[in-house]
């Protein structure tokens, strides 16, 4: 009878346990930016970019991930033709407040990012 008790007690507590861990998870909604290119896209963007900074295509990556997820989610980079990019650019580049340096980087960014999705 005791370790009834006991063992149900310890069943409780620890699904409350449990339970309170998950409550408290943080979700992330935002993309993380991260530091760095993957090889995969450092690869993609000198094929494409013979000669490239790759400092450029980070920033390009940076730029996408932190201006270009306000209004609408962050869009697929294999949704538009590589025809289309360019033409989207021209008209989103104002609407996230992309100089015509940033919205080059960004461009690149994702056309080298498309090419390891589309190419496969
Ligand atoms: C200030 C708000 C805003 C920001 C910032 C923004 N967009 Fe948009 N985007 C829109 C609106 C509004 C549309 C709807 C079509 C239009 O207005 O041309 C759209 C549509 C699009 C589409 C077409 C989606 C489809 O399949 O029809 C693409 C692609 C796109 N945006 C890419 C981008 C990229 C890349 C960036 C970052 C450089 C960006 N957007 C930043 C407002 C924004």
């Amino acid at each position: 009878m005791k370790i009834k008790f006991v063992i149900l007690t310890l069943a409780v507590v620890s699904l409350t346990f449990c339970k309170s861990k998950k409550s408290g998870e943080t979700v992330i909604t935002k993309p993380i930016v991260k530091e760095e290119l993957s090889a995969d896209l450092k690869a993609s963007a000198e094929a494409r970019y013979p000669g490239v900074a790759v400092a450029d295509i980070l920033e390009g990556q940076k730029l996408y991930y932190s201006k270009c997820g306000k209004c609408h989610g962050l869009p697929e980079v294999e949704s538009q033709t590589e025809a289309k990019w360019p033409e989207w650019m021209d008209d989103m580049a104002p609407k996230a407040n992309l100089d015509a340096a940033q919205k080059e980087k960004t461009l690149k960014y994702i056309l080298a990012a498309r090419d390891i999705k589309v190419k496969k």
